[in-house]
């Protein structure tokens, strides 16, 4: 048996991580491949717990950008002993809506915690697993928060979000982070615009993995 493949969905918010990781999914689990959807922060029960800390307000006190990098950190840790790991030995192809690249992006490029610090613990935190093949959905900022809006609905979902009510432009420094990785580690990244409809963008990420991993 092959050893399964490990590949992430980064992008900023309302790119179609969401959409495209199930679409391809589908699309592997049809081809008759062991599948594994997983997301960060979460995956694991306790990276799911730690998930909730990061994702709600917690009343009366705030996160401190520090503490929200470490948790992160303690996130990808859990994911990567008790489940990309495992999978991975298995043969599996685990696919995870976002990774350690988001980490860099939004907690070392975008609120400037610093790169070095947010490469060391990603490093400490995965024991230095690195995905197989990240797929980077670019896209302007406008038309992703677009998007996002759509999705949420309404103003007071989106505002209960502390990643989606950011401003425009955190959202800037986001995508100028994300393709500035992807520039750094061309082999690892493929850069797909997330530009047109759910099945144009299905099809650019579906000959990307034939082309880089020759599976499907
Ligand atoms: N190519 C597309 N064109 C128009 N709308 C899209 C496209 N891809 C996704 N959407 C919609 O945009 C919203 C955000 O997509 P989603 O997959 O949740 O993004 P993400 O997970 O990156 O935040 C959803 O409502 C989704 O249905
Ligand atoms: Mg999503």
């Amino acid at each position: 048996m092959h050893k399964g493949y490990f590949i992430t969905f980064e992008g900023a918010e309302g790119c179609g991580k969401s959409t495209q990781i199930r679409l391809l999914g589908e699309d592997l689990e049809k081809a008759g491949l062991s599948v594994k959807v997983s997301r960060s922060p979460g995956g694991t029960p306790v990276a799911e717990k730690i998930r909730k800390i990061l994702k709600e307000a917690t009343a009366g006190e705030d996160l401190e950008p520090e503490t929200e990098l470490l948790l992160f950190g303690a996130c990808h840790s859990q994911m990567t002993a008790n489940l990309i790991r495992p999978l991975l030995e298995k043969g599996v192809i685990v696919l995870s809506d976002r990774f350690c690249d988001s980490t860099l992006a939004y907690q070392g490029y975008a609120r400037n915690l610093g790169a070095d610090t947010v490469r060391k613990i990603n490093s400490y935190a995965c024991r230095g697993l690195k995905p197989d093949l990240t797929i980077l959905l670019d896209l302007e900022v406008e038309e992703g928060l677009r998007r996002a809006r759509e999705r949420a609905g309404d103003a007071l979902t989106l505002a209960a979000d502390r990643f989606d009510s950011e401003k425009l432009s955190f959202h800037q420094a986001v995508r100028n982070a994300f393709l500035r990785l992807a520039a750094e580690e061309k082999e690892r990244f493929a850069v797909i615009s997330a530009k047109g409809s759910v099945e144009e963008v299905h099809l650019r990420i579906r000959e990307e993995v034939h082309a880089r991993l020759g599976i499907l």
